[in-house]
């Protein structure tokens, strides 16, 4: 079958990750160490507000103010065998992943695939490994949207891109974990509409290579298009058979890419990084490793978005300067945690 992280697909092309990933494993060894998938091997996460040093307890997930601090919800693995197996087949692992939203997601991925039990789900898939893809995409939730959470696209447009392009450009944005593409258009819109889009470097990157095709493709209907002003919509989108599609201005500014955020981090600086909406499917402990590790790719007074459920943990040298916005403190990077 097709590994996802084998291909990391950049403007249209396919090439290797695993160079990519073993130079910046490399380049962030000297500052942290990467979250490894797997509790196996994940480093414990330090604990500073109740232990100096590791702290086996939150380890173990039995330290509720370390956790409750972390805003990544709590949860167990996921007991489905099948579903394992399945995660497993795309590369990636299940125990990253709080089990209770997964397993809701059961169903409708034995809808997806047509079969009524994990046993013939499986049976499938190994004769036909190409159905992988949509059975990934049916039990990982990607629900997105154009503009998604409103006030915090208008506080980046009014403040954070005009105060992030007075101290440099042009300016490099990442979607972590972008599903179709319309968060990191969402930004391309904003950097076009404040003349600061020609150069600008964007990519999203997800799992999914469904999601990422997806992204790939940018045909949007006019219902997914309904966040944006009429006169947006005809500036940025092109009218094709009914399917509206990102103007050229745009889309060479954005480049997609099939990465697991468990495996692979994007080589900063980057002036703006969304993470939105994915940290509260994770156990906490994974989401705190990646929250560690995206601060330690963030451009000086670089700044972190995250969803409105969704919360850094506190002990990361992050500033909250709007609802969901986080600026890397001055001198950020140097005051990250001690790896466990
Ligand atoms: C609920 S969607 C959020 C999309 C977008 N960030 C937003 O807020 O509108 C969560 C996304 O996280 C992606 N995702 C889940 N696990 C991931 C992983 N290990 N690496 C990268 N992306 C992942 C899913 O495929 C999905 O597209």
């Amino acid at each position: 079958m097709t590994d996802p992280l084998n291909h990391i697909k950049f403007a249209g092309r396919t090439t290797s990750a695993r160079p990519v990933a073993a130079r910046q494993r490399t380049r962030l060894a000297g500052t942290l160490a990467l979250p490894k998938v797997g509790a196996a091997r994940l480093p414990a996460p330090a604990c500073p507000e109740h232990h100096r040093r590791a702290c086996p307890e939150c380890y173990r997930r039995a330290c509720p103010e370390h956790h409750r601090r972390a805003g990544a919800g709590s949860g167990s693995a996921p007991s489905s065998p099948f579903v394992s197996w399945v995660l497993g087949q795309a590369g990636l692992d299940a125990a990253t992943y709080r089990a209770e939203p997964l397993e809701r997601r059961l169903p409708a991925c034995l809808r997806a695939l047509r079969v009524h039990s994990e046993a013939q789900a499986r049976t499938l898939i190994e004769e036909q490994p190409g159905l992988v893809p949509a059975a990934v995409s049916a039990l990982l939730i990607g629900v997105t949207d154009f503009f998604r959470d409103a006030p915090v696209f208008e506080a980046l447009r009014s403040e954070i891109l005009p105060e992030l392009a007075s101290r440099r450009r042009p300016l490099r944005v990442w979607s972590a974990s972008c599903s179709n593409g319309a968060e990191l258009y969402s930004m391309a819109i904003l950097l076009a509409e404040a003349g600061l889009i020609e150069g600008s470097h964007l990519l999203g990157s997800d799992c999914r290579t469904d999601a990422v095709e997806a992204a790939q493709a940018a045909l949007y209907t006019t219902h997914e298009l309904r966040n944006i002003a009429p006169s947006n919509r005809e500036r940025y989108f092109d009218n094709l058979n009914g399917r509206w599609s990102p103007v050229q201005q745009l889309r060479r500014c954005v480049n997609w890419k099939v990465a697991d955020l468990g495996r692979h981090f994007e080589a900063g600086p980057w002036d703006v990084i969304l993470w939105r909406n994915m940290a509260i499917y994770l156990m906490p402990e994974v989401a705190a490793s990646v929250w560690q590790c995206l601060v330690s790719v963030l451009a000086p007074s670089g700044v972190l978005v995250t969803g409105q459920a969704e919360r850094p943990p506190a002990r990361l040298p992050l500033t909250c300067v709007k609802r969901c916005v986080y600026r890397l403190s001055d001198n950020g990077a140097a005051r990250l945690p001690a790896p466990g």
